[in-house]
């Protein structure tokens, strides 16, 4: 049997991850996990039935009786919640606001974690998040650190909304992304963190076409190694 391969991604808000491990997981033929659309999925629910935030074990009940289905549709990957499409939903500010808070319950990360690791157990993986290197995926074959600078992304996520027909303020994205890196690297569990056998890359000046041939050329070498 062919054996699995797991190429793990990680970096702050912002820096790219999902953009590049889709078109990898693509180009590799591989599943994609954007595990943070995952956490925006609970967020979601939770707010849209007005769960306490603060309170980890409502969170985490509540995640017991949400279904979250990520399905691969053409280039892209659809999400959805109880079966409700919220692909574009679960982006938007008031979800990116809350979903740090979220995410930092130890009981709904085991639960998130443990579903996460279920879908890499059959098939090769690209999966991308906070802490997959150092924790989801402790022995992939590849770990990814991305890393650009706070200005750089704010003008990424701006450039987007612009697209999306929104209007945008850079400086509040600027904030915003700094705040939710600020939250994401200090929480007590899975910590945002470079795991130490990954390998940095810092995207600030590259294009998305060199961060993936950069991506591919390290599954290249661990596959022949
Ligand atoms: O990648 P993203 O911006 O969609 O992630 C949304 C939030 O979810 C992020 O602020 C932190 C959290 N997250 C996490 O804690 N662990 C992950 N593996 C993925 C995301």
């Amino acid at each position: 049997m062919e054996r699995l391969f797991q190429v793990a991604i990680d970096g702050p808000a912002a820096a790219g991850k999902s953009t590049v491990a889709k078109i990898a997981a693509k180009t590799l033929g591989y599943i994609y996990i954007d595990t943070g659309a995952m956490y925006r999925s609970l967020t979601y629910k939770a707010l849209k039935t007005e769960t306490d935030l603060n309170d980890g074990h409502l969170l985490k009940q509540l995640l017991d009786h949400t279904e979250i289905d990520l399905v691969q549709e053409g280039d892209g990957q659809k999400v959805f919640v109880d079966h409700e499409d919220v692909t574009e939903r679960i982006r938007y500010p008031e979800v990116s606001a809350h979903v740090s808070l979220v995410s930092s319950f130890e009981e709904v990360r085991v639960e998130m974690v443990s579903r996460q690791r279920k879908m890499a157990e059959s098939c090769s993986v690209v999966m991308d998040g906070r802490d997959i290197g150092t924790h989801v995926l402790p022995n992939a074959q590849v770990k990814i650190f991305l890393i650009a600078s706070v200005d750089e992304r704010a003008i990424r996520r701006f450039r987007e909304e612009e697209r999306k027909g929104l209007q945008p303020s850079l400086e509040s994205l600027k904030e915003a992304i700094a705040l939710r890196d600020k939250k994401d690297m200090e929480r007590e569990v899975s910590p945002l963190v470079k795991a130490e056998d990954a390998i940095a890359l810092d995207t600030t000046s590259l294009s998305i076409d060199e961060v993936v041939e950069k991506i591919l050329q390290l599954v290249k070498e661990k596959q022949l190694s």
